[in-house]
């Protein structure tokens, strides 16, 4: 053994090996505790518990560090496209053009979804949200498409199917909501395109494919692609590892980056946003509030489980909202309304202190409002982005031959054992 640490519990000496991993990260591996000491770790949050190794995202919190398969987001965001992105995320190497050009044509020839889908959204009340939405249509998926997933092609049908039919899927629900006729995919539009042609298309206006407007879609996409054991992703590995069909732990991953603290921070940050507005755009009020411990507001689009500075996405976001404003020649209030929040929010002792910063979010929701996206649809959008780290996480669990069923413990506080009392002898 390397590297171990010591736990001395009741006067014994446990060794335990310390594990290294390829960014010098350290991490005692206490798998062998219980069965040594009878200790379990108590960590709530699994804010300091390592779920697992893997090698698909790099992410330095105190430093601002994001890359995957080694790559630092900002070249990816730079010179890359959410497809190729995703290859990589997924296939672990960056796709020579062949690979990419297959890749492109797999995802166009699966685009299209069952008809009888559509007649679902039909059904959903009005004021369903869209994340309840989608994450039950991903369920559904599973019932139209049953392949097997046993086999390495097996797999790959089912991962760019998944990729593919999910920005259908959205599209479509948007159509059906605003009670239009559904616009389909088309072969000869690239992946971004083609969602924004599927969103905006309409037979009297068609939809004038801007090549920024798509940059700023790829981006934005490349930007949410993975984010290592975040809550949705654990949610995907958690329920994944009861051996669940793809679908179903995808749409688990769905329903845990819809809350606010989690992915539907983008949608919460725009009605913040608005609220302020509407209360007369009173910031000072607001930071005070959100310093108030007695009040439960919070800043949305601020601080960040692991990111103790300025969230690298956060800036390129910041940056590309800007560039989509200014071509689309929109004078959105609420940017200004942001940009002056952050700068009263950085100089206040309460978030320096404790190191609250923009997250991803805080930018994100005014440029998506810009391109035409509806509000209760920016968690979707953040949903399509996240895909292919949630199938990159998934398929290094279902490649680990040592993938144990999730399964955390307790410590039990309630009562001791409590003789049952029938109903005519109770008080
Ligand atoms: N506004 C006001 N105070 C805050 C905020 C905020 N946005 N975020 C954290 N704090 C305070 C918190 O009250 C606590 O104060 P104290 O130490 O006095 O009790 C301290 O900062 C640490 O907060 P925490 O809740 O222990 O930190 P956390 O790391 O568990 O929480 C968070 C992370 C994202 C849940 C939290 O910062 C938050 O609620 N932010 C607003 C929601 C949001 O923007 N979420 C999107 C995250 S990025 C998208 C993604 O990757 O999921």
């Amino acid at each position: 053994m390397d590297d171990y640490a010591k736990i001395i519990y009741k006067d014994k000496t446990y060794i335990l090996p310390v594990i290294e991993g390829s960014e010098g990260e350290k991490a005692i591996d206490i798998s062998s505790l219980r069965q040594e000491t009878g200790l379990i770790t108590l960590d709530p949050g699994f804010s300091n518990t390592g779920s697992c190794i893997s090698s698909i995202t790099y992410l330095d919190g105190e430093k601002g560090v994001l890359r995957y398969r080694g790559i630092p987001v900002e070249q990816l965001a730079e010179l890359s496209s959410f497809t190729e992105t995703a290859y990589l995320l997924i296939n672990k190497v960056l796709p020579t053009r062949e690979e990419l050009n297959r890749f492109s044509v797999l995802l166009n020839d699966h685009s299209l979804v069952h008809e009888d889908m559509q007649t679902f959204y039909q059904n959903f009340p009005r004021a369903s949200h869209p994340m309840g939405i989608l994450s039950s249509m991903v369920n559904a998926l599973r019932s139209f498409y049953p392949g097997l997933q046993a086999t390495e092609e097996e797999i790959n049908i089912m991962v760019t199917r998944l990729i593919s039919k999910v920005r259908t899927l959205a599209a479509m629900s948007y159509k059906i909501s605003r009670g239009h006729k559904v616009v389909y995919p088309r072969h000869d539009l690239s992946y971004c395109a083609n969602f924004l042609n599927m969103m905006f298309n309409t037979p009297v206006k068609p939809y004038n494919i801007d090549k920024d407007i798509v940059k700023a879609l790829n981006v934005f996409w490349i930007l949410h692609a993975d984010h290592e054991q975040n809550c949705s992703t654990s949610a995907v590995r958690v329920v994944g590892s009861g051996r669940v069909n793809l679908y179903a732990a995808i749409s688990a991953g769905i329903a845990a980056l819809w809350g606010p603290l989690h992915g539907g921070a983008n949608q919460a940050v725009i009605e913040m946003l608005l609220e302020i507005q509407k209360n007369g755009s009173n910031l000072d009020k607001t930071v005070k509030r959100a310093k108030d411990k007695k009040d439960p507001f919070r800043l949305m689009g601020f601080g960040h489980s692991v990111y103790k500075t300025y969230d690298p996405r956060a800036k390129i976001m910041k940056k590309m909202c800007d560039n989509v404003l200014k071509k689309l020649k929109i004078n959105d209030p609420l940017l200004d309304m942001a940009k002056e929040l952050e700068e009263i929010a950085l100089n206040d002792d309460y978030f320096k202190e404790r190191n609250l910063y923009p997250n991803i979010d805080f930018y994100s929701g005014i440029m998506l409002r810009a391109m035409g996206i509806p509000t209760n649809m920016f968690t979707v959008m953040f949903a399509i982005g996240r895909l292919p780290g949630w199938i990159a996480q998934w398929k290094e669990s279902v490649d680990d031959p040592k993938w144990k069923l999730s399964r955390p413990r307790q410590i039990y506080i309630g009562p001791t054992k409590t003789e049952y009392i029938p109903i005519d002898k109770r008080k």
